[in-house]
């Protein structure tokens, strides 16, 4: 029987009306049958603090338990002042700690970036990528999502109204799927 992987998704947005997720949404509806896409919420998650470690909050330790429940990680993220927003980094953070306890430690990951400017949020994209190599989640280097012009891809109900983008996001998710099955050890 073929596995399905559970792969947790995280938006580096906690706007209500937020292009990223919509386009979460969108990875979402066009993944394959191989694998389950949910959405883990970040904007409820207080600050992370060292001093927390002994004693962490409870919004914390939920958070780690269901990445480290997960198979996989998708994140999807707007881009803040040419980084990555403090809400995706505070996230990532948590995940990390206590030393030598990080929920990232090997799980495949893949990023999307989405903005309104030509170039897509890339530099959140690799500055997510840089705190990825020293997570050690093997990342998918291709193909690349940086999905500029992306005010403009959606109708009034949020759904994707381009069909070169659908393109893109299903082969993309397709490829991440793969990608999951080769980086999962058994
Ligand atoms: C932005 N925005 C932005 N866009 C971009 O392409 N590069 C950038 O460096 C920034 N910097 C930035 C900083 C801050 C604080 C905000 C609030 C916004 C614009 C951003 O792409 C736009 O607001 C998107 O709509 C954010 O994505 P969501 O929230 O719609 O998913």
């Amino acid at each position: 029987m073929v596995k399905i992987h559970d792969v947790a998704v995280i938006i580096g947005s906690l706007r209500k009306d937020s292009i990223n997720r919509k386009v979460a949404n969108s990875l979402i509806d066009l993944a394959p049958s191989s694998v389950k896409l949910s959405v883990i919420e970040i904007g409820q998650l207080p600050l992370y603090n060292q001093d927390g470690d002994s004693n962490p909050p409870a919004a914390w330790t939920s958070f780690r338990e269901r990445v480290k429940a997960a198979d996989a990680v998708l994140f999807v993220t707007p881009e803040h002042n040419r980084s990555v927003p403090a809400a995706m980094k505070n996230a990532l953070d948590i995940g990390s700690r206590p030393y030598g306890h990080s929920v990232w430690n090997s799980k495949p990951g893949a990023v999307v970036s989405a903005s309104p400017s030509a170039i897509g949020g890339f530099g959140a994209n690799h500055h997510l990528r840089q705190s990825l190599v020293f997570l050690n989640v093997p990342t998918m280097q291709q193909p690349e999502a940086y999905i500029g012009g992306a005010d403009k891809l959606f109708d009034q109900d949020g759904k994707l109204a381009n069909a070169v983008t659908r393109d893109f996001l299903q082969k993309f998710m397709q490829a991440f799927a793969s990608w999951i099955v080769v980086n999962t050890k058994s």
